[in-house]
Protein backbone atom coordinates (compact mmCIF):
# COMPACT_ATOMS: atom_id res chain seq x y z
CA UNK A 1 0.00 0.00 0.00
CA UNK A 2 1.25 3.66 -0.95
CA UNK A 3 2.43 5.84 2.09
CA UNK A 4 1.94 9.29 1.53
CA UNK A 5 3.27 12.20 4.82
CA UNK A 6 1.85 15.49 4.57
CA UNK A 7 4.30 17.88 6.34
CA UNK A 8 5.78 21.29 7.39
CA UNK A 9 1.89 22.06 7.63
CA UNK A 10 0.98 25.50 9.95
CA UNK A 11 -1.95 23.25 10.62
CA UNK A 12 -4.19 21.28 10.51
CA UNK A 13 -8.19 22.00 10.71
CA UNK A 14 -11.27 20.08 10.09
CA UNK A 15 -14.70 19.34 11.23
CA UNK A 16 -15.09 15.93 13.11
CA UNK A 17 -17.92 13.44 12.86
CA UNK A 18 -19.55 10.69 10.68
CA UNK A 19 -22.27 12.48 10.31
CA UNK A 20 -23.84 15.96 9.93
CA UNK A 21 -22.94 18.19 12.85
CA UNK A 22 -25.38 21.41 13.64
CA UNK A 23 -25.91 23.85 16.15
CA UNK A 24 -23.28 25.12 17.93
CA UNK A 25 -20.77 22.11 17.09
CA UNK A 26 -21.38 23.73 13.16
CA UNK A 27 -18.46 25.79 14.21
CA UNK A 28 -16.49 23.37 16.09
CA UNK A 29 -12.84 22.34 14.34
CA UNK A 30 -10.57 20.34 15.59
CA UNK A 31 -7.24 22.17 14.71
CA UNK A 32 -4.06 20.53 15.10
CA UNK A 33 -1.10 22.70 14.87
CA UNK A 34 1.59 21.81 12.46
CA UNK A 35 0.91 18.11 12.58
CA UNK A 36 1.26 15.97 9.77
CA UNK A 37 -1.50 13.55 8.20
CA UNK A 38 0.06 10.32 6.92
CA UNK A 39 -2.17 8.33 4.06
CA UNK A 40 -2.12 4.97 3.60
CA UNK A 41 -3.55 3.68 0.26
CA UNK A 42 -6.85 5.93 -0.18
CA UNK A 43 -7.07 6.30 3.80
CA UNK A 44 -5.97 8.50 6.33
CA UNK A 45 -4.26 6.48 9.00
CA UNK A 46 -2.76 9.48 11.35
CA UNK A 47 -3.42 13.03 12.37
CA UNK A 48 -0.86 14.48 14.93
CA UNK A 49 3.08 15.33 15.67
CA UNK A 50 5.68 14.36 13.66
CA UNK A 51 6.93 12.67 16.86
CA UNK A 52 4.15 10.50 17.62
CA UNK A 53 4.09 9.56 13.80
CA UNK A 54 7.58 8.50 13.68
CA UNK A 55 7.38 6.71 17.19
CA UNK A 56 3.75 4.40 15.51
CA UNK A 57 4.54 4.02 11.59
CA UNK A 58 8.04 3.63 9.37
CA UNK A 59 8.78 6.52 7.41
CA UNK A 60 6.53 7.11 4.32
CA UNK A 61 7.14 6.04 0.65
CA UNK A 62 6.46 9.96 0.00
CA UNK A 63 6.56 13.25 1.80
CA UNK A 64 4.12 16.47 0.00
CA UNK A 65 5.24 19.79 1.68
CA UNK A 66 2.30 22.18 2.97
CA UNK A 67 5.06 24.71 2.51
CA UNK A 68 3.81 26.39 6.52
CA UNK A 69 -0.08 26.15 4.45
CA UNK A 70 -3.06 25.32 6.36
CA UNK A 71 -4.40 21.84 5.62
CA UNK A 72 -7.90 21.26 5.38
CA UNK A 73 -10.64 18.40 3.81
CA UNK A 74 -11.65 18.35 0.53
CA UNK A 75 -14.39 20.19 -0.40
CA UNK A 76 -17.84 18.14 -1.53
CA UNK A 77 -19.79 20.08 -3.65
CA UNK A 78 -23.32 18.69 -2.45
CA UNK A 79 -25.42 20.95 -5.60
CA UNK A 80 -24.67 21.23 -8.92
CA UNK A 81 -25.75 21.19 -12.22
CA UNK A 82 -22.55 19.88 -14.62
CA UNK A 83 -23.59 18.51 -17.38
CA UNK A 84 -25.04 21.54 -19.51
CA UNK A 85 -24.33 22.82 -22.88
CA UNK A 86 -24.67 26.88 -23.91
CA UNK A 87 -24.20 29.77 -21.81
CA UNK A 88 -26.04 32.53 -20.59
CA UNK A 89 -24.15 35.64 -20.67
CA UNK A 90 -26.30 37.13 -22.68
CA UNK A 91 -29.37 37.02 -19.78
CA UNK A 92 -26.72 38.21 -17.44
CA UNK A 93 -26.36 41.12 -19.68
CA UNK A 94 -29.99 42.12 -19.32
CA UNK A 95 -30.21 41.29 -16.27
CA UNK A 96 -27.73 44.21 -15.29
CA UNK A 97 -29.45 46.39 -17.35
CA UNK A 98 -32.66 46.14 -14.96
CA UNK A 99 -34.91 42.77 -16.05
CA UNK A 100 -35.57 40.13 -13.69
CA UNK A 101 -34.76 36.40 -13.93
CA UNK A 102 -38.65 35.85 -14.10
CA UNK A 103 -39.05 38.19 -16.81
CA UNK A 104 -36.23 36.47 -18.86
CA UNK A 105 -37.52 33.35 -18.35
CA UNK A 106 -40.68 34.44 -19.07
CA UNK A 107 -39.44 35.74 -22.72
CA UNK A 108 -38.18 32.07 -23.81
CA UNK A 109 -34.55 32.56 -21.37
CA UNK A 110 -33.80 30.72 -18.35
CA UNK A 111 -33.87 27.50 -17.89
CA UNK A 112 -35.90 26.40 -21.49
CA UNK A 113 -33.22 28.51 -23.22
CA UNK A 114 -29.85 25.81 -21.55
CA UNK A 115 -32.70 22.47 -22.44
CA UNK A 116 -32.89 23.62 -26.04
CA UNK A 117 -29.10 23.88 -25.84
CA UNK A 118 -28.23 21.03 -23.79
CA UNK A 119 -31.18 18.46 -26.32
CA UNK A 120 -28.69 19.98 -29.19
CA UNK A 121 -25.62 19.14 -27.83
CA UNK A 122 -23.65 15.47 -28.83
CA UNK A 123 -23.04 13.66 -25.88
CA UNK A 124 -19.19 14.08 -26.61
CA UNK A 125 -19.31 17.85 -26.59
CA UNK A 126 -21.44 17.52 -23.13
CA UNK A 127 -18.72 14.98 -21.90
CA UNK A 128 -16.08 17.22 -22.68
CA UNK A 129 -18.13 20.16 -21.23
CA UNK A 130 -18.37 18.55 -17.64
CA UNK A 131 -15.00 17.24 -17.90
CA UNK A 132 -14.00 21.04 -17.87
CA UNK A 133 -15.96 21.86 -14.87
CA UNK A 134 -14.64 18.85 -13.05
CA UNK A 135 -11.49 20.58 -13.79
CA UNK A 136 -11.91 23.48 -12.64
CA UNK A 137 -13.78 22.05 -9.20
CA UNK A 138 -10.24 19.84 -8.72
CA UNK A 139 -8.37 23.10 -8.86
CA UNK A 140 -10.24 25.30 -6.52
CA UNK A 141 -10.43 22.30 -4.21
CA UNK A 142 -13.50 20.12 -4.64
CA UNK A 143 -13.02 16.43 -4.69
CA UNK A 144 -16.49 15.37 -4.53
CA UNK A 145 -19.37 16.64 -6.30
CA UNK A 146 -22.77 16.15 -6.60
CA UNK A 147 -24.40 16.95 -10.08
CA UNK A 148 -27.73 17.10 -11.55
CA UNK A 149 -29.79 16.19 -14.88
CA UNK A 150 -32.47 18.39 -15.40
CA UNK A 151 -31.52 20.26 -18.94
CA UNK A 152 -33.18 17.52 -20.94
CA UNK A 153 -36.88 17.09 -19.93
CA UNK A 154 -37.00 14.22 -22.69
CA UNK A 155 -36.21 10.56 -21.96
CA UNK A 156 -33.29 10.92 -24.41
CA UNK A 157 -31.97 14.22 -23.16
CA UNK A 158 -32.11 13.23 -19.27
CA UNK A 159 -30.30 9.91 -19.96
CA UNK A 160 -27.57 11.44 -22.35
CA UNK A 161 -26.97 14.04 -19.30
CA UNK A 162 -26.36 11.48 -16.61
CA UNK A 163 -24.41 9.25 -19.59
CA UNK A 164 -22.29 12.27 -19.68
CA UNK A 165 -21.87 12.52 -16.20
CA UNK A 166 -21.00 9.15 -15.82
CA UNK A 167 -18.22 9.24 -18.74
CA UNK A 168 -16.69 12.79 -17.38
CA UNK A 169 -16.36 11.74 -13.77
CA UNK A 170 -14.52 7.57 -14.74
CA UNK A 171 -11.45 8.33 -14.82
CA UNK A 172 -11.97 11.70 -12.91
CA UNK A 173 -10.29 12.63 -9.11
CA UNK A 174 -13.45 14.41 -8.38
CA UNK A 175 -16.08 11.90 -7.41
CA UNK A 176 -19.31 12.24 -8.76
CA UNK A 177 -22.46 11.97 -6.81
CA UNK A 178 -25.22 11.76 -9.94
CA UNK A 179 -29.09 12.36 -9.32
CA UNK A 180 -31.86 12.65 -11.57
CA UNK A 181 -33.58 15.83 -11.83
CA UNK A 182 -36.14 15.87 -15.07
CA UNK A 183 -38.28 17.20 -12.41
CA UNK A 184 -36.42 20.60 -13.05
CA UNK A 185 -39.06 22.70 -14.86
CA UNK A 186 -42.36 21.96 -17.50
CA UNK A 187 -40.74 21.40 -20.66
CA UNK A 188 -42.22 23.92 -23.43
CA UNK A 189 -43.70 20.76 -25.28
CA UNK A 190 -45.95 19.81 -22.05
CA UNK A 191 -46.54 23.67 -20.64
CA UNK A 192 -50.51 23.01 -21.91
CA UNK A 193 -50.07 19.89 -19.75
CA UNK A 194 -47.63 19.70 -16.86
CA UNK A 195 -49.50 16.56 -15.13
CA UNK A 196 -49.13 15.01 -18.53
CA UNK A 197 -44.96 15.27 -17.78
CA UNK A 198 -45.58 14.37 -14.27
CA UNK A 199 -46.86 11.54 -15.60
CA UNK A 200 -44.28 10.84 -18.32
CA UNK A 201 -42.04 11.24 -15.25
CA UNK A 202 -43.13 8.51 -12.89
CA UNK A 203 -43.57 6.35 -15.81
CA UNK A 204 -40.99 6.45 -18.09
CA UNK A 205 -37.92 8.78 -17.68
CA UNK A 206 -37.50 7.75 -13.94
CA UNK A 207 -37.53 4.18 -14.20
CA UNK A 208 -35.30 4.70 -17.35
CA UNK A 209 -32.97 6.43 -15.08
CA UNK A 210 -33.20 3.45 -12.22
CA UNK A 211 -32.98 0.47 -15.15
CA UNK A 212 -29.58 2.17 -16.44
CA UNK A 213 -28.10 2.75 -12.87
CA UNK A 214 -27.49 6.35 -13.63
CA UNK A 215 -28.21 8.15 -10.49
CA UNK A 216 -28.28 7.89 -7.34
CA UNK A 217 -30.62 10.47 -5.91
CA UNK A 218 -33.71 12.63 -7.07
CA UNK A 219 -34.53 15.83 -7.28
CA UNK A 220 -37.68 18.46 -7.46
CA UNK A 221 -38.39 22.04 -7.91
CA UNK A 222 -40.89 22.61 -5.70
CA UNK A 223 -41.76 26.34 -6.50
CA UNK A 224 -45.43 28.14 -7.80
CA UNK A 225 -45.16 27.53 -11.84
CA UNK A 226 -42.87 24.54 -11.60
CA UNK A 227 -43.88 21.40 -9.18
CA UNK A 228 -46.51 22.00 -6.80
CA UNK A 229 -46.62 20.26 -3.83
CA UNK A 230 -48.54 18.03 -4.71
CA UNK A 231 -46.76 17.14 -8.05
CA UNK A 232 -43.98 17.28 -5.98
CA UNK A 233 -44.66 13.72 -3.79
CA UNK A 234 -45.85 11.95 -6.51
CA UNK A 235 -43.16 12.73 -8.54
CA UNK A 236 -40.81 11.53 -5.22
CA UNK A 237 -42.93 8.51 -4.58
CA UNK A 238 -41.44 5.77 -6.22
CA UNK A 239 -37.86 7.28 -5.26
CA UNK A 240 -37.26 4.73 -2.69
CA UNK A 241 -37.77 1.63 -4.82
CA UNK A 242 -34.95 2.87 -6.69
CA UNK A 243 -33.16 3.42 -3.89
CA UNK A 244 -32.73 6.96 -4.32
CA UNK A 245 -31.70 9.54 -2.04
CA UNK A 246 -34.44 12.62 -2.22
CA UNK A 247 -33.61 16.46 -2.20
CA UNK A 248 -35.70 19.59 -3.24
CA UNK A 249 -35.26 22.96 -4.46
CA UNK A 250 -37.75 24.78 -1.44
CA UNK A 251 -38.93 28.00 -0.70
CA UNK A 252 -36.45 29.53 -3.29
CA UNK A 253 -38.71 32.22 -4.73
CA UNK A 254 -41.50 32.09 -2.25
CA UNK A 255 -42.96 29.65 0.79
CA UNK A 256 -44.94 26.52 -0.66
CA UNK A 257 -43.69 24.74 2.80
CA UNK A 258 -41.20 22.83 0.13
CA UNK A 259 -38.82 22.75 3.85
CA UNK A 260 -42.05 21.15 5.59
CA UNK A 261 -42.45 18.57 2.56
CA UNK A 262 -38.48 17.68 2.79
CA UNK A 263 -38.82 16.65 6.38
CA UNK A 264 -42.11 14.47 5.79
CA UNK A 265 -40.76 12.32 2.76
CA UNK A 266 -37.62 11.96 4.81
CA UNK A 267 -35.46 14.23 2.12
CA UNK A 268 -31.53 13.93 2.68
CA UNK A 269 -31.46 17.50 1.92
CA UNK A 270 -33.72 20.75 0.67
CA UNK A 271 -31.54 23.63 -1.28
CA UNK A 272 -32.34 27.21 -1.46
CA UNK A 273 -34.55 28.09 1.78
CA UNK A 274 -34.54 32.06 0.71
CA UNK A 275 -38.04 32.09 1.71
CA UNK A 276 -38.27 29.29 4.36
CA UNK A 277 -40.62 30.19 7.68
CA UNK A 278 -40.04 29.11 11.22
CA UNK A 279 -42.62 26.07 11.01
CA UNK A 280 -40.05 25.32 7.47
CA UNK A 281 -36.94 25.42 9.80
CA UNK A 282 -38.52 24.02 12.99
CA UNK A 283 -39.34 20.78 10.76
CA UNK A 284 -35.91 20.69 9.37
CA UNK A 285 -34.25 20.20 12.39
CA UNK A 286 -36.73 17.80 13.82
CA UNK A 287 -36.36 15.55 10.62
CA UNK A 288 -32.41 15.69 10.80
CA UNK A 289 -32.72 17.44 7.13
CA UNK A 290 -29.76 19.25 5.88
CA UNK A 291 -29.99 22.40 4.72
CA UNK A 292 -28.22 23.35 1.75
CA UNK A 293 -27.23 26.80 1.30
CA UNK A 294 -26.56 28.49 -1.64
CA UNK A 295 -25.63 31.80 -1.71
CA UNK A 296 -23.96 32.05 -4.70
CA UNK A 297 -27.54 32.22 -6.39
CA UNK A 298 -28.37 35.32 -3.65
CA UNK A 299 -25.37 37.32 -5.29
CA UNK A 300 -25.40 36.65 -8.78
CA UNK A 301 -29.60 37.23 -8.88
CA UNK A 302 -29.00 40.07 -6.51
CA UNK A 303 -31.76 38.34 -4.21
CA UNK A 304 -31.82 37.69 -0.46
CA UNK A 305 -29.86 35.22 1.41
CA UNK A 306 -31.13 32.15 3.68
CA UNK A 307 -31.61 31.85 6.98
CA UNK A 308 -28.43 30.35 7.60
CA UNK A 309 -28.00 31.97 11.29
CA UNK A 310 -31.55 31.22 12.25
CA UNK A 311 -30.66 27.44 10.49
CA UNK A 312 -27.77 27.27 13.09
CA UNK A 313 -29.30 28.51 15.55
CA UNK A 314 -32.35 26.23 15.03
CA UNK A 315 -30.02 23.08 14.84
CA UNK A 316 -30.70 22.32 11.42
CA UNK A 317 -26.82 21.02 9.88
CA UNK A 318 -26.25 23.58 7.00
CA UNK A 319 -24.28 22.23 4.33
CA UNK A 320 -23.10 25.25 1.64
CA UNK A 321 -22.62 24.45 -2.57
CA UNK A 322 -22.25 26.53 -6.14
CA UNK A 323 -25.20 25.45 -8.04
CA UNK A 324 -23.23 25.82 -10.18
CA UNK A 325 -25.67 26.91 -13.61
CA UNK A 326 -25.42 28.61 -16.34
CA UNK A 327 -28.19 31.05 -15.35
CA UNK A 328 -28.51 31.42 -11.29
CA UNK A 329 -25.23 30.55 -9.67
CA UNK A 330 -21.60 30.49 -12.55
CA UNK A 331 -19.17 29.38 -10.53
CA UNK A 332 -17.05 26.19 -9.35
CA UNK A 333 -15.62 27.76 -6.49
CA UNK A 334 -16.42 26.70 -3.01
CA UNK A 335 -14.64 29.34 -1.59
CA UNK A 336 -16.17 31.67 -3.63
CA UNK A 337 -19.22 30.16 -1.83
CA UNK A 338 -18.18 30.01 1.42
CA UNK A 339 -16.98 34.12 1.27
CA UNK A 340 -20.68 35.01 0.41
CA UNK A 341 -22.09 32.46 3.07
CA UNK A 342 -20.04 34.47 6.01
CA UNK A 343 -20.66 38.22 3.93
CA UNK A 344 -24.45 37.55 2.94
CA UNK A 345 -25.92 34.93 5.39
CA UNK A 346 -23.72 35.42 8.20
CA UNK A 347 -22.17 32.21 8.78
CA UNK A 348 -18.80 32.34 10.79
CA UNK A 349 -15.74 31.13 8.93
CA UNK A 350 -15.42 27.70 10.63
CA UNK A 351 -19.21 27.15 10.52
CA UNK A 352 -18.71 27.78 6.38
CA UNK A 353 -15.77 25.38 6.62
CA UNK A 354 -18.10 22.64 8.18
CA UNK A 355 -21.04 23.28 5.52
CA UNK A 356 -18.56 23.04 2.60
CA UNK A 357 -17.25 19.44 4.02
CA UNK A 358 -18.76 17.01 6.73
CA UNK A 359 -22.22 18.68 6.30
CA UNK A 360 -22.04 18.80 2.34
CA UNK A 361 -20.62 14.86 2.57
CA UNK A 362 -23.73 14.18 5.18
CA UNK A 363 -26.22 15.56 2.43
CA UNK A 364 -24.88 13.04 -0.26
CA UNK A 365 -24.92 10.06 2.22
CA UNK A 366 -21.15 10.28 2.46
CA UNK A 367 -19.87 11.80 5.79
CA UNK A 368 -18.87 8.25 7.21
CA UNK A 369 -16.16 7.99 4.56
CA UNK A 370 -15.90 11.93 3.73
CA UNK A 371 -15.65 15.04 4.87
CA UNK A 372 -13.27 15.39 7.75
CA UNK A 373 -9.60 14.33 8.27
CA UNK A 374 -9.79 11.68 10.58
CA UNK A 375 -8.11 8.11 10.67
CA UNK A 376 -9.94 5.63 8.59
CA UNK A 377 -11.57 8.54 6.27
CA UNK A 378 -10.58 8.84 2.90
CA UNK A 379 -7.42 11.32 2.38
CA UNK A 380 -9.61 13.82 0.27
CA UNK A 381 -7.16 16.60 1.40
CA UNK A 382 -6.57 20.17 0.25
CA UNK A 383 -3.36 21.88 1.45
CA UNK A 384 -3.50 25.76 1.14
CA UNK A 385 -0.84 28.51 0.11
CA UNK A 386 -2.38 30.69 3.80
CA UNK A 387 -1.50 30.10 7.53
CA UNK A 388 -5.08 29.52 8.26
CA UNK A 389 -8.50 28.28 6.83
CA UNK A 390 -10.03 31.67 7.74
CA UNK A 391 -8.10 33.02 4.42
CA UNK A 392 -10.52 31.17 2.14
CA UNK A 393 -12.71 34.30 3.02
CA UNK A 394 -11.18 36.79 4.37
CA UNK A 395 -8.64 36.85 1.27
CA UNK A 396 -11.64 36.48 -1.25
CA UNK A 397 -11.31 36.34 -5.29
CA UNK A 398 -8.27 34.38 -5.50
CA UNK A 399 -7.64 30.50 -5.30
CA UNK A 400 -5.36 29.85 -2.43
CA UNK A 401 -5.69 25.84 -2.92
CA UNK A 402 -2.17 24.76 -3.49
CA UNK A 403 -2.49 21.12 -3.58
CA UNK A 404 -4.86 18.56 -3.77
CA UNK A 405 -4.56 14.63 -2.69
CA UNK A 406 -7.38 12.57 -3.61
CA UNK A 407 -7.79 9.38 -1.70
CA UNK A 408 -4.08 9.29 -0.92
CA UNK A 409 -3.10 10.65 -4.34
CA UNK A 410 -1.50 13.73 -5.14
CA UNK A 411 -4.09 14.63 -7.95
CA UNK A 412 -2.91 18.94 -7.92
CA UNK A 413 0.60 19.87 -7.11
CA UNK A 414 1.47 23.83 -6.93
CA UNK A 415 -1.71 24.56 -8.52
CA UNK A 416 -1.92 22.29 -11.24
CA UNK A 417 -3.24 18.57 -12.29
CA UNK A 418 -0.92 16.10 -12.21
CA UNK A 419 -1.11 12.53 -12.95
CA UNK A 420 -1.43 10.83 -9.42
CA UNK A 421 0.76 9.31 -6.83
O1 LIG B 1 -30.90 25.70 -8.84
N1 LIG B 1 -33.84 26.72 -9.06
C1 LIG B 1 -33.87 26.15 -10.13
N2 LIG B 1 -32.86 25.81 -10.93
C2 LIG B 1 -31.56 26.35 -10.97
C3 LIG B 1 -31.44 27.47 -11.93
C4 LIG B 1 -31.27 26.97 -13.28
C5 LIG B 1 -31.10 27.97 -14.39
O2 LIG B 1 -31.38 29.17 -14.30
O3 LIG B 1 -30.67 27.45 -15.42
C6 LIG B 1 -31.10 26.65 -9.57
O4 LIG B 1 -30.90 27.80 -9.18
FE1 LIG C 1 -30.13 23.96 -8.36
Amino acid sequence: MTSLLLVNTKVVATPLGRDAVYGPHQGELAEYPEAVVRCEGRQIAFVGSREEHDRRFPPAEQELDAARGAVIPGFVDPHTHLPFAGFRETEFDRRLAGESYADIAASGGGIVATVAATRRASLAELVELTVRRLDRQLLHGTTTTEAKSGYGLDLDTELKQLEALRLAGRDHPVEVVPTAMPGHEVPPEWRHDPDGYVRLVVDEIHPAIAAASLAEGVDVFCEKGVFSPAQTRRLLEAAHTYGWRISLHADELCNLAGAQLAAELHAASASHLLHVSKEGIAALARAGVVAIVLPGVSFFLRDRFAPARALVEAAVPVALATDCNPGSSHTESMSMIMNLACLGAGLSTEEALTGATLNAAAALGRADRLGSIEAGKQADLVVLDAPSPKHLVYHFGVNLVRHVVKAGRVVVRAGRRVDGT
